[in-house]
């Protein structure tokens, strides 16, 4: 299965995602394989047997998302001035989003740009890290702060690797799956309801495709994030403040949106958007998958105030990006504050 994004630009940055067994890879000019120790253990061999280039190279740098920083990235750099690649030469990223964004930074900083492939290993790099060309790397003033809108060539979506992938990873993957039925589809919403992708991996594939649809129209229509890819941001207003309060390292990302939606539909419910059926089938659902729902909020105006961290000042609008009925989203910029925080304290009497 191949599905074709067009942007609309002047210079042609299309290209295929592949969606089915890994194919055959065949290049005729220099070849490196970025991977972490973990995925190359579970995966390298089988990329290796369908791998074939002029001369290849295994780069291995450190698992985990602390070591997706600059300083990794030189060292990519470093391995690929050793070995002489040239601006024809290509990197393979084998492995998560951490991997996949890390390559696609260094890909397009390598002598200005040399192309990169995709081959993604985890649910939530399928469905949306490898699509897009968000590349990039985390420094010490926050997540993927310092990076490029870069495409990659190709990219290889084979469900296969998924399973290896420990379950709080795949239900990471199935949090950001929901959001995009959320906003977008609820056919797809309903068809991913009705079934457990841990059990069936024919519809695993077919909802892999689906969100990979839905985020290359997305991405087609705005590339840069100037207005509808903005709507890939539900659950993560509230998701990224979950994620800084608790340091990072209490939940996955995946995780954190999946409480971050859960909050995100109370302040729609609130504003009349859905109804208190819809706010409780989506928390019956993310429960299936083992994900958390119950943020227990410590000091509501804390958690407000965090939410213009990345803002020049508390008088800068927030924008939410609210679910209206399924498969739809409205973006209110207008919500008052005490509103929002009405909505924060009902989490914050959370006895958990
Ligand atoms: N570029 C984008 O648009 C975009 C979108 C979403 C997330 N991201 C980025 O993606 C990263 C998160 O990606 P992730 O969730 O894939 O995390 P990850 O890359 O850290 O992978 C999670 C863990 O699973 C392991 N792993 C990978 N494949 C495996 C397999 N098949 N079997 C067993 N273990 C496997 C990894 O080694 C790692 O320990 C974050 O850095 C985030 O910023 C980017
Ligand atoms: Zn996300």
């Amino acid at each position: 299965m191949t599905i074709d994004i067009t942007l609309k630009q002047t210079v042609d940055n299309s290209y295929p995602i592949h969606i089915g067994p890994l194919p055959k890879l065949e290049f005729a000019t220099k070849v490196a394989i970025v991977t972490n120790p973990t995925v190359a253990g579970l995966h390298l061999a089988k990329v290796m047997s369908q791998l074939t280039a002029k001369e290849c190279y295994i780069i291995t740098v450190p698992d985990g998302e602390e070591h997706k920083k600059l300083a990794t990235a030189e060292y990519i750099l470093d391995r690929l001035f050793e070995h002489k690649f040239d601006r024809k030469s290509l990197l393979i990223a084998l492995g998560g989003g951490v991997i996949g964004d890390m390559t696609g930074f260094v890909a397009s900083m390598y002598q200005r740009g040399i192309g990169f492939v995709q081959v993604p290993t985890t649910l939530l790099s399928q469905v949306d890290a490898s699509v897009g060309g968000k590349t990039g790397v985390n420094n010490r003033f926050g997540k993927n702060l310092v990076g490029a809108f870069y495409q990659p060539k190709a990219v290889y979506i084979d469900t296969d690797f998924l399973k290896t992938l420990p379950s709080r990873e795949f239900g990471a993957g199935i949090a950001e799956m929901i959001k995009m039925g959320m906003m977008f589809d609820k056919g797809f919403f309903e068809s991913l309801e009705a079934t457990d992708l841990r059990r069936d991996n024919a519809a695993l594939a077919t909802a892999i495709r689906r969100c990979v649809e839905l985020k290359a129209e997305v991405v087609s229509q705005d590339e840069k994030e100037k207005g509808v890819r903005a709507v890939l941001n539900y659950g993560h207003t509230f998701g990224h403040v979950i994620e800084q309060e608790t340091g990072y390292s209490r939940y996955l990302h995946g995780e954190a949106v999946a409480m971050g939606m859960v909050m995100a539909n109370q302040l729609a419910l609130n504003l009349g958007l859905i109804d208190e059926a819809m706010a409780k089938r989506m928390v019956d659902f993310l429960r299936r998958y083992n994900l958390p729902v119950d943020y227990a909020i410590r000091d509501v105006d804390a958690f407000y105030t965090m939410f213009f961290l990345d803002k020049k000042s508390m008088d800068s609008k927030i924008t939410f990006i609210l679910p209206d009925g399924i498969g739809g989203y409205a973006m209110r910029s207008d919500v008052p504050a005490e509103t929002v925080k009405s909505v924060l304290t009902l989490f914050a009497k959370d006895t958990h």
